[in-house]
């Protein structure tokens, strides 16, 4: 057996896909060869989303059909609401979207079929139940009542409004258009990787979705997005950044490897598995940063963001990565700083569920090896067979 291995299968190839590109040398990001910049703020978000699950970017009959199927599956199903209102107010965001994901799984209607057709239904529902289930846990756990279906225009104005209660501007539902888009897809990341593993065992595409929210959560990951602004809140100053880089990263001097993979260690929103320079999305998201910023009098954050950014530079060749200016963002829209990834997660399901879609359409189980390092094979010693022996005998019966 081939024993090569990769610590956290770097640049392994483990399929073949034609959703996304990453060309991580040069900073760029295609959906279906379209480089993200030319898509971004070109094309609406459930444009992008048919562009991701057809492979086509729709004719405008083609695109009005897909939008309509998205808007006949609004409205959050109450029983995932009345579930929402058990949780305590304290739950994670993220851990509230992964249960109300696996109850919906329990009640969908075609939770008994994974053909094409029913998949491409459920597909539909999930893009619809993440943004509804964020906004309502989002009330629910501020002491609002979850805010009725409004009969917006767009996906992302959907959700603002359910959120805020009120109709976005159309500037802000624009911004999070181009939000969405940014985050709907980015090849084998480690949550669309779990989303896919879950599918080749042929669970049910709910069953990927809840792999992948909870595969999200980490400050390795999507967590990351949550981790940078509540580090730009906490240094809130401009002066204090280029100190606060130079502490967080010299805490690093005299720890273990171990240690250095501390999340309090590291700089979130900086690094990348496949990158090596600021990706086209970062970019984006930094300008929107700066413009939303001065539209909503949160200057303050954009500059710590900025001070971050520039120590960051002289001390590291580490790329920014879409978490860092994205928080900027939401900031500016009113996010709070526990809530960053889960907006992460109203444009990602779209990715999430294209790759699914993918997987089930040509499907093998994803089952590596471990190149094994424990002892060889050895005999039970005979001590050893009379403390088992014993300790079953006086164990409780179950
Ligand atoms: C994204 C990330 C997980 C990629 O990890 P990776 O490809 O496995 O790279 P490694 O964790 O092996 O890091 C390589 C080196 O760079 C360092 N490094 C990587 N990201 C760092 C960061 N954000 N801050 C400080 N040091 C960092 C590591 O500590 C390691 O150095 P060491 O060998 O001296 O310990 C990593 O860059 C990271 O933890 N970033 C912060 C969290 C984040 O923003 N995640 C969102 C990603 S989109």
């Amino acid at each position: 057996m081939e024993t090569a291995w990769k610590a956290g299968l770097e640049d392994v190839i483990a399929t073949q896909s034609a959703i996304c590109q990453v060309d991580g040398a040069a900073g760029r990001l295609y959906y279906r060869g379209y480089e993200i910049g030319d898509v971004a703020g070109a094309v609406s978000f459930e444009d992008v989303t048919a562009l991701l699950w057809r492979g086509e970017l729709p004719s405008a009959a083609e695109a009005a059909t897909f939008k309509a199927g998205l808007e006949a599956t609004r409205g959050l199903p109450a029983p995932v609401a009345d579930l929402l209102r058990t949780l305590p107010r304290e739950s994670h965001p993220l851990d509230a979207l992964r249960t109300a994901v696996s109850l919906a799984a329990t009640r969908d209607p075609d939770r008994q079929s994974n053909e094409p057709d029913a998949n491409l239904r459920k597909a539909f529902r999930l893009m619809t139940l993440v943004p509804e289930t964020v906004a309502a846990w989002q009330r629910i756990r501020t002491g609002r009542a979850p805010g009725a279906a409004p009969a917006a225009s767009s996906h992302a104005a959907y959700f603002l409004e359910l959120l805020e209660g009120r109709a976005p501007s159309a500037e802000v539902a624009r911004v999070l258009d181009v939000v969405l888009t940014l985050h709907a897809d980015h090849e084998l990341n480690a949550s669309t990787f779990a989303a896919r593993v879950a599918v080749a065992t042929l669970a049910d595409l709910h069953a990927a979705i809840v792999s992948a929210i909870a595969t999200l959560k980490g400050p390795r990951h999507g967590g990351a997005n949550d981790d940078v602004l509540a580090m730009l809140c906490e240094i809130g100053e401009p002066a204090r950044a280029e100190g606060y880089v130079e502490a967080r990263l010299g805490a690093r001097a005299g720890l273990s490897k171990h240690e250095r993979g501390n999340p309090r260690v590291r700089m979130p929103g900086f690094g990348h598995r496949v990158y090596r320079v600021d990706d086209a999305r970062a970019r984006v998201l930094r300008g929107m940063a700066q413009s939303m910023a001065a539209a909503t009098g949160r200057q303050k954050l954009f500059e710590v963001a900025e001070r971050v950014y520039d120590a960051m530079r002289a001390r590291t060749t580490l790329p920014v990565n879409v978490d860092f200016f994205s928080a900027v963002v939401y900031d500016a829209l009113g996010i709070p700083p526990d809530f960053c990834t889960s907006i992460f997660a109203v444009g990602r399901v779209a990715g999430w569920c294209a790759h699914a879609l993918e997987q089930f359409a040509d499907n093998r189980l994803i089952r590596p090896r471990a190149d094994y390092i424990g002892p060889a094979p050895r005999p039970l010693g005979a001590t050893q067979r009379r403390r088992t022996e014993t300790s079953m005998a006086s164990s409780p019966k179950s």
